[in-house]
């Protein structure tokens, strides 16, 4: 049996999200990004701050390296993200334009970021989190400028922008919480029915332990059942979901990991083939996961260690995917 590389064993695209300071400068994080993945994913990279700094300036000159490197590496590029209600720069959050500057503000960002990358971005997280923890519409600045109906609007300027772009809603939750749940589920059904371009649906999956097999095949099917592709877009499984005392990454750990990493792989894998996008992991490591920062605590989501070693996740992926 194959034991690896995952891009070789997967009936669908592998990826991971970089963080491209460390794609440029660290051996060991690009030799894992060549050898095991063919989708990549910016983690900051592409969102809306990091491309469009101020009113009158883009810069892309990270986004084109990760790009570049895709082109290289033989990747599919998947785009993160167009419009988030975080992560803005302040010249969006204050911007005092009336809604027909907002509207312009919007499309601009999408024509432009959409263009510049046109026929080299595979796929695009339109819209990101836009349902709050009540599983109604979040009141965004995009909201409170725009309407409701703002993220119809996004999508189609999006397929204007490049047609042949696959357009995902991507939002998080649908494993841990019903409200979340039925409200993604909700929007992208809505979307449907108004014929709004709307191709796929992302499940961000930054579970957890606590997070039953059940819940996250359910999240996964019930995603599917809307008929749209599936990606599961930010996967990573805390090990230490209560920020509690753990300080070391115990055999038993890294056994439930696995058992888990294998569990989401085969609700994944039982999908029809032409509904699956792909699966991406946040990061390529434990020594790059956002969670740290988030939790400040110790934590080892991620099927690669510290030092880029496989960690007995990447083998309950393998397992899965034989
Ligand atoms: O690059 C600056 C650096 O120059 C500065 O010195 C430093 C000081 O704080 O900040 C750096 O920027 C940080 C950036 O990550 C790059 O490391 C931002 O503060 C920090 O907020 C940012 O966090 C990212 C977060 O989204 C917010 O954009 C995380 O890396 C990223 O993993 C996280 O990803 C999100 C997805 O986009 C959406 N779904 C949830 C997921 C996890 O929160």
């Amino acid at each position: 049996v194959r034991v690896g590389p995952l891009r070789e064993l997967a009936p669908f695209p592998m990826g991971a999200a970089v963080n491209v300071s460390l794609l440029r400068s660290r051996a060991a994080y690009q030799g894992v990004m060549t050898t095991e993945y063919n989708s990549i994913t910016a983690e900051n990279s592409m969102k809306f701050g990091a491309l469009h700094p101020s009113a009158t300036t883009y810069n892309w000159t990270d986004a084109d390296y990760l790009v570049s490197f895709a082109q290289q590496n033989k990747m599919r590029v998947h785009g993160h993200t167009l419009l988030w209600y975080t992560s803005l720069p302040t010249w969006v959050t204050s911007f005092s334009g009336d809604s027909t500057a907002w509207e312009d503000l919007m499309r601009s960002h999408i024509q432009t970021v959409m263009t510049h990358f046109k026929g080299q971005v595979a796929s695009w997280d339109v819209v990101n989190e836009a349902i709050d923890d009540a599983g109604a519409l979040r009141n965004s600045v995009w909201r409170q400028h725009l309407g409701d109906r703002y993220i119809d609007r996004a999508f189609q300027y999006a397929r204007a922008a490049d047609p042949t772009a696959l357009l995902f809603y991507n939002d998080y939750g649908n494993e841990y919480s019903t409200a979340r749940r039925t409200g993604i589920i909700n929007l992208v059904t809505a979307l449907k029915s108004r014929g709004v371009p709307i191709d796929g649906i992302g499940l961000q999956m930054h579970t957890s332990s606590n997070t039953s097999d059940a819940n996250i095949a359910n999240a996964i099917n019930t995603a599917a059942a809307t008929g749209l592709k599936v990606h599961v877009s930010e996967l990573d499984i805390s090990m230490n979901p209560s920020f509690t005392a753990t300080t070391t990454f115990t055999a038993s750990l890294a056994a439930a990991q696995k058992v888990k990493y294998k569990a989401l792989v085969m609700a994944y894998k039982a999908l029809p083939a032409a509904q699956r996008h792909g699966i991406t992991t946040w990061n390529v490591s434990d020594a790059d996961t956002w969670r740290r920062g988030y939790c400040s605590c110790p934590e080892w989501p991620l099927p690669f260690d510290d030092n880029y070693a496989k960690k007995p996740a990447y083998d309950g992926i393998v397992e899965a995917l034989q």
